[in-house]
């Protein structure tokens, strides 16, 4: 008897969903882009449609999808109507109510989305080249026209640091943000640290193992990591902060030797991406940073990324997790659109974006403070650390740690650690350590993050 109750429920709970479904209003989506984020995409719709369903109250569907090359093969099984070159069939469509724009790009990418905000269509997109760029002008055209503007998939992949830093850290202040940001260049410098590999063969690997593309200047140069950290500043400190506002250093002169002496300190290095608030002054840079191995971010390795942020309140958090990959990125992408189609069902589309509000002030580079990590190849005569000590001294750097060794016939190496100094009084002392080239060779120089040494 219980039995066939059960089942009258459970046949009551499947009609009553089969009425709801058939109630569903349904939310027409155009994919721009069918790659690894974009069938990444198409997949978590179809897959997880139920949950999508009873989160947002609507039925979520792929109206079509904009490629460029129809002869290619998909790894993924995909009505052949639903694919288009034409780029107007879905910003000119009037049933298509949300663009997913995930092919990468910038002019391109550009019109298409402005266009598409433009016909009021709201648009969720993965693309931080774009955004670093052109994210202001993007969003104040989605606002004019009511329409949601979202990109958590531009910086982490995986990681909802966007949604933590505009919503959980919506009550604080935000004093700093340092991220380790870009995946392939956190792969090759574990590689580095962990194989004891050169930088050329850790790239190689990179590359087979599709992380690094075959032009990698982007990764390694720092830029893509400089676009990311440009958005997270921008969100965190509520001021519009650009690309070209970012100190960029890359990772292509970092040398194995570099790492294993800092590995003598306590320190593993990582390309940090930094953005420091203090006294309404902002400091933005993107640099190979030694840590101490004690730091969380010292634990962060392969290609994952993570990202500390302090803020006055709230003391210091981290997140971590996948910062690329199909279904990582893909997540960010559709929570977007969750967001989106749970704001049409509400009528609050394009009401939700906090322009920035605070003035923009820089830092200047005497009041920029680091640690510093400096390598030399020295004449091993009498006076030449003296030069180096004075000369350190006139700028007012403190020396913390200081190691020296052999390194061939009459040189030395000398590897020095400075208390915090100001980026201006380095600068001055590297320039007059070049009045001195015959007999002091400046092979490398890092900043040190957190204070070990005293
Ligand atoms: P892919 O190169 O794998 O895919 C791009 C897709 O867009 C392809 O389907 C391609 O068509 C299509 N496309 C490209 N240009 C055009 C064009 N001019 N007209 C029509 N279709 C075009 O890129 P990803 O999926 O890797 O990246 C997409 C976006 O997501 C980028 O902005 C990237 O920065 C961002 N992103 C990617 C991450 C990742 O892990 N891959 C992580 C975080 C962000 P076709 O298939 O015919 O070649
Ligand atoms: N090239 C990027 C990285 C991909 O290596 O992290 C994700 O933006």
């Amino acid at each position: 008897m219980k039995q066939v109750k059960e089942r009258r429920d459970d046949q009551t709970a499947s009609d009553e969903e089969r009425e709801d479904e058939q109630d569903l209003r349904q939310i027409n989506i155009g994919l721009l882009g069918l790659g690894t984020v974009g069938t990444g995409v198409f997949r978590l719709i179809e897959q997880h449609q139920d949950d999508l369903q009873k989160q947002t109250g609507c039925k979520i569907s792929v109206q079509k999808i904009l490629i460029q090359n129809v002869a290619k093969e998909r790894h993924i099984h995909v009505d052949e109507h639903l694919l288009t070159t034409d780029p107007n069939e879905l910003i000119k469509d009037p049933d298509i109510d949300v663009i997913v724009e995930v092919m990468g790009g910038i002019s391109n990418t550009k019109t298409y989305i402005a266009q598409a905000l433009n016909e009021k269509k709201h648009v969720v997109t993965a693309n931080k080249d774009l955004i670093a760029l052109h994210g202001g002008e993007l969003l104040t055209l989605a606002s004019e026209n009511e329409c949601d503007l979202f990109y958590e998939a531009s910086v982490a992949g995986g990681i909802p640091i966007l949604r933590a830093l505009v919503e959980g850290f919506s009550s604080d202040r935000v004093t700093k943000i340092i991220g380790i940001l870009n995946g392939t260049t956190n792969y090759m410098l574990s590689k580095m640290s962990k194989d004891g590999l050169e930088y050329e063969d850790c790239l190689k690997q990179a590359q087979n193992l599709g992380y690094a593309e075959a032009d990698p200047t982007s990764d390694v140069e720092g830029l893509d990591a400089a676009r990311k950290i440009a958005i997270l500043g921008t969100l965190g400190f509520h001021t519009e902060l650009s690309l070209e506002e970012v100190d960029v250093r890359g990772i292509s002169s970092v040398s194995k030797k570099d790492i294993d002496y800092g590995k003598e300190f306590g320190y593993e290095l990582k390309l940090l991406a930094t953005a420091d608030r203090k006294n309404n002054e902002i400091e933005l840079e993107v640099q190979p940073t030694f840590i101490p191995k004690t730091h969380p971010l010292a634990h962060v390795n392969d290609a994952f990324n993570a990202v500390f942020v302090q803020g006055e309140a709230m003391g210091e958090t981290m997140f971590y997790g996948p910062g690329a990959g199909e279904l990582p990125t893909a997540t960010a992408v559709t929570s977007d659109l969750v967001t989106v189609v749970k704001n049409i069902k509400l009528g609050v589309n394009g009401r939700g974006t906090v322009a920035p509000y605070r003035l923009k002030k820089f830092k200047r580079k005497d009041n920029r403070y680091h640690r510093y990590f400096i390598r030399l190849i020295v004449e091993d005569e009498p006076g030449v650390l003296a030069v180096i000590t004075q000369s350190l001294a006139q700028q007012n750097i403190s020396v913390s740690k200081m190691v020296q060794k052999h390194y061939k016939e009459q040189q030395a190496e000398i590897v020095i650690i400075t208390h915090e100094a100001a980026q201006q009084s380095f600068e001055n002392w590297e320039k007059e350590m070049n009045l001195y080239s015959e007999k002091i060779e400046f092979a490398s120089y890092y900043a040190v993050e957190g204070d070990d040494s005293r």
